[in-house]
């Protein structure tokens, strides 16, 4: 980065585990400056960059100064720590240069843009299906919880079925996911997430062995056997597609929707308009109530200078997303605003050679189930107060835990209000 380093002083805020609020938390974060330190857990301090065009400028990496790999960070991490799925995996995420072209490779080669293409019909097939199943579920209350019934096994189903998973494993799958990106976990609890993690992932490539298929797992033990990668590697770049295939993609269908309910304007705007406006309203909702809300961790190769301000050697440096989508530097002065005709770029899907493999997935699920959904359901409402919502208890996923909905808000029923921060 091109400035000179200079002494100041360097604010730092804690991160809350428990995602109470990642819009606040974004706000202490960009409040703080260009440049900060981030308290993680058990006193670990990590960097945080919050302007949106630092953040990508640094991401790019053209001086190869960066590393995914934990062997360059010089913290301990004790047994256990609650972001530990983050940063000790063995995969693409963690990896660098010609490994992590390699590891990526593998799975481009795979889930290429004609094959997220052709997968379009079953798509819309399923969520045509998990429309007309949604009245079934409805509560005593005659309410049902769109992420239980729609957007939760959506992205479960169509990302098991690319990855090569047996309908006997996807709950399961779907319950180690929810535990990792839990950070308010215990010690023992990570640890066993963790190992349960390994026995699945094993469990599945044994069983793939026995039974191939067209599908990711498959491919990825052909590539194991040609010595292309290990059996470590192959475990874990199966669990990193199953669990970003799903969370994130849960997460943007769940706040997309949300947004529509609270903005009545917008949702005007989308429902009148065409396949563009729905572009338009996902590509707003990732970058005003981004899914990734922080992501870890990349670690300085040499001291770095960013804005004036020397991020030593070793250290780590988190992406902190949520606050880089409402940078008003970048998007505005009305950057908290959900604006469905903003035309800024946000980075909410990373940028530079670790930016996300899947964002052509993620959008098409996320393009055909919303205009789906508000299609099918026009008076569609939030069934209770904003407010009333649960944050995932999570330092890294930004999304609420249920999205309780009426299909036929005509019926009487309490009226939602306000937006998420906005
Ligand atoms: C709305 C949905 C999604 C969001 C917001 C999202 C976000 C991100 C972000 C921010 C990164 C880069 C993190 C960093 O290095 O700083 C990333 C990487 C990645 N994403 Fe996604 N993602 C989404 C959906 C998906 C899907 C559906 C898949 C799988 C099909 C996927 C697979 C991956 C993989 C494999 C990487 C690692 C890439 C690498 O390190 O080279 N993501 N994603």
């Amino acid at each position: 980065m091109a400035n000179e380093s200079r002494v100041v002083d360097i604010p730092r805020v804690k991160l809350d585990l428990a995602g109470t609020d990642h819009h606040a938390e974004g706000n202490r974060l960009r409040s703080a400056g260009p440049v900060l330190q981030i308290e993680l857990p058990d006193g670990i301090v990590g960097w945080a960059i919050t302007r949106q065009d630092l953040l990508a400028e640094l991401l790019a990496d053209a001086d190869n100064v960066l590393s995914k790999d934990l062997s360059h960070w010089s913290a301990q991490l004790p047994e256990g720590w609650p972001l530990t799925g983050m940063v000790k995996v063995t995969n693409m995420v963690t990896a660098d240069g010609l490994d992590h072209r390699r590891l990526r490779r593998t799975v481009t080669s795979f889930l290429t843009p004609q094959r997220v293409k052709s997968i379009q019909p079953c798509i819309a097939a399923l969520v045509h299906d998990l429309l007309d199943d949604l009245p079934q579920h409805l509560g005593a209350e005659g309410t049902v919880d769109l992420s239980a019934y729609l957007f939760s096994p959506l992205p479960l189903s169509v990302i098991c079925e690319l990855v090569g998973v047996p309908e006997a494993y996807c709950q399961r799958i779907r319950k180690l996911v929810d535990s990792i990106f839990n950070h308010t976990a215990d010690a023992q609890e990570v640890v066993t997430t963790q190992e349960s993690i390994v026995a699945l992932m094993e469990g599945l490539v044994n069983f793939r062995r026995a039974h191939p298929g067209d599908d990711l797992t498959t491919h990825l033990i052909s590539e194991r056997d040609r010595g292309v990668i290990t059996d470590t590697e192959l475990s874990d770049t199966m669990w990193l597609m199953v669990s970003a295939g799903y969370e994130t993609t849960r997460s943007l269908l769940v706040n997309g929707t949300r947004a529509l309910l609270t903005h009545p304007d917008q949702r005007a705007m989308a429902v009148g308009g065409d396949a563009a406006a729905w572009a338009a309203v996902v590509e707003e909702t990732l970058r005003w109530d981004s899914p990734v809300a922080n992501f870890l961790a990349r670690y300085a190769l040499k001291d770095i200078i960013v804005a004036g301000v020397t991020i030593p050697a070793g250290e780590a440096i988190i992406a902190p997303y949520s606050a880089v989508g409402r940078d008003a530097a970048c998007h505005g002065a009305d950057a908290d605003r959900f604006d469905v005709s903003r035309t800024t770029r946000h980075m909410s899907f990373g940028a530079g050679p670790h930016a996300c493999l899947g964002s052509h997935l993620a959008r098409l699920q996320a393009t055909t189930a919303l205009p789906a959904l508000f299609a099918r359901y026009p008076h569609l409402a939030l069934a209770v107060e904003e407010s009333d919502l649960s944050p995932i208890p999570s330092a890294i996923s930004n999304s609420v835990l249920q999205l309780p909905v009426k299909l036929d808000a005509r019926r009487p029923q309490r009226q939602p209000s306000g937006g998420a921060g906005a």
